[in-house]
């Protein structure tokens, strides 16, 4: 691969799984809250790296509903760095004109993530494009039931289209490219609906490690496909 080659194709919405911090951190003898912290620090050179090549929707996925099962310590020390990363990545979103939505079931949360969520959601309003996304407390399966619920009370017909607008935020385009770091080959319960097009790469790079030369890898490795949509 050159370097600095320019891409065909661009994704416009990317949705990443960012796997791998506890492993990262346990193979230097640290505790996993620490590879949480590294993982955190990274969002910022590749959500950079994405927006650099004119990647206009980023979905990036931080906790699942599932990850709630994990022991409460891990599960409050990621809380902590959810909340101190909202804060971090609202304040350079309202500078860079980006704005910030969180998917997900936001009511369980406690109440000071629910304040800075709402806080950051409300101040980049304004913005149309590009988008950060944050996946925290999502489970696809969960968007959907909530998705079928607002669309009961709404009266709403049963169509994928409308389905789309009732997710939780469903401005959003469906899934171009799911990059996922950390070497499992699955979605685990992200953003499925919006996946059904996408194309899937899968990397054995833990997150944290995940670097703007990743970030093109990933691209160019997309710029390759041949996406047909079931045509021919
Ligand atoms: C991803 O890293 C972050 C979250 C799921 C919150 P993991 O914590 O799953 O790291 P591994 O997969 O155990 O290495
Ligand atoms: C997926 O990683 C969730 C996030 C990256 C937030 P997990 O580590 O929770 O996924 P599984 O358990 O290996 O499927
Ligand atoms: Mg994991």
């Amino acid at each position: 691969m050159q370097k600095d080659k320019q891409l065909s194709v661009v994704p416009c919405h990317v949705g990443v799984i960012m796997d791998g911090n506890g492993r990262w951190a346990t193979a230097r003898n640290h505790k996993r809250s620490y590879g949480h912290k590294k993982g955190a620090q990274n969002i910022e050179r590749v959500v950079f790296a994405l927006l650099k090549e004119g990647v206009s929707y980023i979905s990036l996925y931080a906790f699942s509903t599932e990850n709630m099962q994990r022991p409460t310590q891990e599960v409050n020390a990621l809380f902590q760095i959810l909340n101190d990363g909202i804060k971090k990545y609202g304040e350079i979103a309202l500078k860079k004109g980006v704005r910030l939505c969180i998917s997900g079931d936001t009511q369980v949360l406690n109440e000071q993530i629910r304040q800075t969520i709402n806080t950051y959601e409300q101040k980049t309003a304004c913005f149309n494009k590009p988008v950060l996304n944050i996946c925290i407390n999502y489970g696809a399966r969960q968007e959907l039931c909530f998705a079928f619920n607002n669309m009961l009370k709404d009266n709403l017909a049963i169509t994928w289209q409308n389905i789309q607008k009732s997710t939780y935020n469903g401005f959003l385009p469906p899934v171009d490219l799911v990059i996922r770091t950390g070497g499992e080959h699955r979605l685990s319960n992200f953003m499925l609906f919006q996946c059904a097009y996408a194309e899937l790469y899968f990397t054995d790079v833990l997150w944290p490690d995940f670097s703007k030369e990743e970030v093109k890898k990933a691209l160019s490795w997309f710029a390759d496909r041949k996406r047909r949509f079931g045509k021919l």
